[in-house]
């Protein structure tokens, strides 16, 4: 666990989680190593910066976006903005003094993706911001004012339809909202989705057939609001259950699951054959039960569930997987909703705050981990995977991502084999400034900036 530190500072406003005052830039930066001449696009990355004081949690400062151009094995270039949200430049406060909430006033902090020619940087409570390839803002997207709700901060695109599935929810009712866009850009289908309280939902995964919400005890609580932090406690007497809904039929029913309760920020993935369903995620067995400025650590974990057994009702099984304390669990992105073998983690530490030390390889076919040790003074950011070109098998590909040496204070773009992640990066592009330790990013090929 970790919360504030010493010197009275929250570990999101000191050392590698510090935000940085300054935007800038920088072009055809010096590289350690070789970059894959194949890699053509942008590696962006969103987190919480706070533009002055403390905003009281890890998850409230203004988002900032740090982005690399690569091509060519060159980096062309490094650049870092903030999303000129209406709360950065006017002001504007999510929660009005009524108690209505103001979906365009979202921090835009949390993740970056893109779809149908569109760059998105995300954030849970609010509306998307669309930004531009060089990461200035164009401006609140809701997708052409048919968008109710806030948006999740984790849509997920399925590779075989294009469609970009999510949800939103909030402590007002409806408390859960599910929509679907296609892979034109435009919403094609919304619906109120029951569920018996208000609970921090974070993330959820697609399958081929089906949509799967995580109904998980971060339940709303007055008096953690009234704490300070964020307003999200533990309470296992909720419960914890998993809704399945069918992809083909949305209008349908959810299938409720009853499983053991814990908390899920992230899915690793899912996939389904009829009706079983395996679910990975990085689990933690609870979060936030006294505070939520106290994290614990998650590990990789296995939900299967047959939704149509031969007799009685749906039935899980869950198994740990793995030991290794990890998060930013990711996939292949064109793997989404179908059979994985491989998956991708930070490996965690709470020496710095909570922050990566490596990175990890998972083999889910034989069991295997590859780890990738950065050492005690560096720390990792998430790390993408990308893949080593259409005809690739699924493990041979990059993990490129951020990572800061705390000795020498300086940050790197980085790049690891993933076949070989145990041996380090294969390049590292050295930065002009610090990169602060952050939430999520997306690897966007030129052909997905609508450039
Ligand atoms: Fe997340």
């Amino acid at each position: 666990m970790t919360e504030a530190m010493d010197d009275g500072a929250p570990f999101y406003l000191r050392g590698v989680h510090a935000p940085v005052d300054e935007e800038v830039e920088a072009f055809d930066l010096p590289v350690e190593g070789a970059i894959p001449p194949e890699l053509d696009g942008r590696f962006l990355r969103n987190g919480p910066n706070p533009a002055s004081g403390d905003p009281g949690h890890w998850f409230l400062g203004d988002g900032m976006l740090h982005g690399v151009r690569i091509e060519g094995g060159r980096a062309r270039w490094y650049r870092n903005r903030w999303v000129r949200t209406r709360a950065l430049t006017e002001g504007a406060r999510w929660m009005q003094p009524d108690g209505r909430l103001d979906d365009t006033a979202g921090l835009a902090n949390t993740h970056v993706v893109a779809h149908a020619g569109r760059i998105l940087a995300l954030v849970e409570n609010g509306y998307p911001w669309e930004v531009d390839p060089d990461l200035g803002t164009i401006g609140v997207h809701d997708f052409g004012g048919r968008l109710e709700g806030p948006m999740t901060a984790h849509p997920k695109i399925c590779a075989e339809t294009g469609e970009m599935h999510f949800f939103g929810y909030s402590f007002a009712p409806p408390y859960l909202r599910y929509h679907r866009i296609d892979a034109d850009g435009r919403l094609a289908f919304s619906r109120e989705i029951e569920i018996p309280r208000p609970v921090m939902m974070h993330d959820f995964a697609i399958t081929r057939d089906f949509v799967i919400f995580m109904d998980l005890p971060l339940v709303f609580s007055l008096e953690a609001a009234a704490r300070g932090g964020m307003p999200y406690a533990f309470d296992e007497a909720a419960g914890a259950r998993l809704g399945f809904l069918p992809r083909a039929n949305p209008e349908a029913s959810v299938v409720w699951v009853e499983v053991e309760p814990c908390y899920v920020f992230h899915p690793l993935n899912a996939w389904n054959e009829g009706g079983r369903v395996v679910l990975d995620v990085a689990r933690y067995p609870e979060l936030w039960r006294r505070s939520s400025r106290v994290f614990d650590q998650a590990m990789l974990h296995r939900f299967e569930i047959d939704l149509a057994p031969a007799s009685g009702s749906p039935r899980v099984a869950e198994s740990p997987l793995d030991d290794l304390p990890i998060e930013f669990p990711r996939v292949e992105e064109s793997r989404t909703g179908l059979r994985h073998r491989f998956g991708y983690a930070a490996w965690t530490s709470l020496e710095h705050g909570i922050a990566g030390r490596g990175h990890v390889r998972y083999d889910l076919e034989t069991g295997g981990r590859e780890i990738w040790d950065g050492g005690a003074a560096l720390v990792a950011s998430e790390a993408v995977f990308v893949p080593a070109g259409p005809k690739a098998s699924e493990e041979e590909g990059w993990l490129m991502g951020y990572v800061h040496d705390v000795e020498r204070d300086e940050s790197a773009f980085a790049i690891w084999d993933a076949t070989r992640l145990a041996k380090g990066p294969v390049a590292r592009v050295a930065l002009p400034q610090r990169v602060p330790m952050g939430f999520h990013g997306s690897w966007i090929p030129e052909s997905g900036t609508g450039s």
